[in-house]
């Protein structure tokens, strides 16, 4: 079994540099797939309240603890405030909320899910709709968000405090206006996409990049060829893990971490789950590296079509 090794945030914490994706995996698979995970060395789990699985991921993690095989600070467990929670007046009871779904005391990292705010409304709708049955936006400004996010901090609700699908400009104004640095940006990351200008940009202000949809979400490319191609599905990518022993999706995450990236690999089948953790134990070369990058073309498997007309929409810059 293979632990992650661990970075240091910008506020001092330790953050495993792989950890669980959990998007879709939902009611039983979401329970099973972090307990199969916290069983084969992971140590961080990304969820979050619009994944609405708070819940099985914290029952999971609950088991390990109460159970005695693993100590609660051994665990890094991420979440995300919603669009629809970021007016200051609903961020902190969204966090004990999702607190409460987790079974939780504290969040490890708590994320803006997006910059975009969402209308809220009661009863709650995760998706709002105008009467066009467009997204209901709202014009929060998330720079009043992440003000009450660090609240959050202060009541020792959270340990630290990130960004998510924020671009280079957004991430300058919050450093600009901060009283605490968001300590990552989780954005999508994979080597059709694989950020390496916002990575650099990060890092220069000692802040990580966190990756989701890692291996460009295979099953989706599987049923819409427009989608970006996955790298796992390449040759030469094969050609670089038969070299080591590993399988392609291997030498994706492993590249991913070699460029900088921390990434949240999804799966719900137990002998992936193990395989996509067992990449800290081979190194890709120079050349390979460049064989990683020349399947960057920037596409994405999540372009946030519905929200291309939002205030804060993001995706309109190169990053
Ligand atoms: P499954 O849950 O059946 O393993 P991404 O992380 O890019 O969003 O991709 C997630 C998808 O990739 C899931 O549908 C998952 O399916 C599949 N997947 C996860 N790990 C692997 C792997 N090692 N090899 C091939 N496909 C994988």
């Amino acid at each position: 079994m293979s632990l992650a090794p661990t970075i240091k945030l910008n506020n001092g914490q330790h953050m495993p540099v792989l950890g669980l994706g959990t998007y879709l995996s939902t009611n039983d698979e979401g329970y099973n797939s972090t307990k199969i995970a916290l069983d084969n060395g992971y140590r961080h789990i990304d969820t979050a309240y619009f994944y609405q699985n708070e819940n099985e991921i914290g029952r999971a993690v609950n088991e390990k603890v109460t159970s005695g095989e693993l100590k609660r600070e051994e665990i890094f467990v991420v979440t995300k405030l919603w669009n629809i929670h970021h007016d200051p007046i609903h961020v902190e009871a969204a966090c004990r909320k999702s607190l409460k779904n987790l079974g939780l005391d504290y969040i490890d990292l708590y994320l803006i899910h997006t910059p975009m705010g969402l209308e809220y409304r009661e009863p709650e709708e995760l998706l709002p709709k105008d009467k066009d049955g467009n997204l209901a936006f709202s014009d929060v400004d998330y720079l009043d968000t992440w003000k009450a996010m660090e609240k959050l901090v202060d009541l020792g609700l959270v340990k630290s405090i990130g960004v998510s699908n924020f671009n280079s400009e957004q991430i300058a104004r919050i450093l600009e206006n901060c009283r605490i640095k968001p300590v990552t940006n989780q954005v999508e990351c994979s080597p059709s996409l694989n950020q390496k200008k916002l990575i650099e940009f990060c890092k220069e202000r000692n802040i990580t990049i966190t990756g989701y949809s890692p291996l460009t979400r295979p099953h989706s490319y599987e049923n819409d060829k427009s989608l970006p191609k996955p790298a796992i599905l390449d040759p030469k990518v094969e050609e670089i893990g038969r070299k080591y022993n590993k399988t392609p999706a291997q030498v994706v995450l492993r590249y991913l971490v070699e460029i900088g990236a921390c990434p949240y690999p999804k799966s719900s089948n137990e002998s992936r789950i193990k395989q996509n953790i067992e990449i800290f134990d081979f190194k890709l070369t120079e050349n390979e590296l460049r064989v990683m990058d020349s399947f960057h073309t920037g596409q994405r498997t999540v372009p946030f079509a519905a929200c291309a007309a939002h205030k804060y929409f993001m995706l309109n810059r190169e990053f």
